[in-house]
């Protein structure tokens, strides 16, 4: 009889679909685990969420988010009421930097959070609901959107290593770009090394350009379109104690090319094992 009971759970639980409310809102299903979001503008919430009514306790519901290359992964939190306990160890929301609960931890709420945002460092985002069994909030909604982070206000990755890609990679960037990916180093004798393996901009002296720029502001590498890393294979690195950098890209208002793709990596080196290239 029991063994009857869970095996219908378990088809039941693969037979249902996303739980898609009339409005398009996307509600938590805790028999999909996760639930894959795509859509730029989806609105995603815990269960039975319209603001009044409390989530069920004991729940545990998960979602994904997609992107694509060259975009990040934004989640707006409009409403968060849940219950609210040291460490947030009770129900709570964990949001991650990345396709699941192995990627980096980017923020863990509960209690009344005033409009957080999060905001991923790469094209996916992974989200954790987990309610308790006592005391019960409304829930939360929350808004997923993509966009280049690092071309609207800039954006700082902490992770040891990763790829940043122009606008639109690859296709052609936008004129009058204005880009920032600050690379922060864990400790100041950290060096980063940065290397490219697609790289096309604008073929006039000057007009578009990517720099690498050190804590103290100091430029130590700039390229353009003659001066362009063709190579994936020399690679740039900054040294001990110049600390966080910045990569920048400036684009001129006309002619707009397919851009760059690139590569990070953060470490202490000893000596006989630096990097191809010092800058
Ligand atoms: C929310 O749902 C509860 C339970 O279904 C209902 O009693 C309440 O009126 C709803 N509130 C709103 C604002 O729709
Ligand atoms: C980062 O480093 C890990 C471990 O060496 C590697 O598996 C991964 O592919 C790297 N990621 C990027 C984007 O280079």
């Amino acid at each position: 009889m029991l063994f009857r009971f869970v095996l219908t759970a378990l088809i039941g639980m693969v037979a249902v679909p996303v739980v898609l409310a009339t409005d398009g809102t996307v509600a938590c299903d805790p028999s999909l685990r996760p639930v894959e979001i795509s859509e730029s503008g989806t609105v995603f919430t815990s269960l039975n969420y319209n603001g009044t009514a409390p989530y069920p306790p004991n729940q545990l519901c998960e979602y994904k988010f997609i992107g694509s290359v060259g975009q990040n992964v934004i989640l707006t939190f409009d409403d968060i009421v849940l219950e609210e306990c040291t460490d947030c160890n009770c129900d709570y929301i964990e949001v991650y930097d990345g396709p699941d609960d192995t990627s980096n931890l980017l923020t863990k709420m509960c209690g009344n959070v005033n409009t957080p945002v999060a905001l991923a460092s790469g094209a996916d985002g992974f989200v954790r609901f987990v309610s308790d069994e006592s005391t019960q909030g409304t829930g939360f909604s929350a808004t997923f959107t993509v966009g280049n982070a690092a071309c609207e206000g800039g954006v700082v990755l902490t992770e040891i290593n990763g790829t940043f890609v122009s606008p639109n990679f690859p296709l052609n960037y936008g004129n009058s770009e204005d880009c920032t990916w600050t690379l922060k180093v864990p400790e100041d004798s950290y060096r980063v090394d940065v290397w490219f393996d697609s790289f096309e901009v604008e073929d006039r002296c000057m007009s578009d350009y990517v720099k690498m720029v050190d804590s103290t502001g100091n430029v130590l590498q700039t390229w353009w379109w003659e001066e362009g890393p063709q190579d994936p294979n020399v690679i740039f690195s900054s040294r001990s104690g110049q600390g966080d950098i910045d990569i920048t890209f400036t684009s001129d208002s006309s002619v707009t090319r397919n851009g760059f793709r690139g590569y990070w990596r953060m470490g202490r080196y000893l000596p006989g094992t630096v990097p191809s290239r010092d800058i």
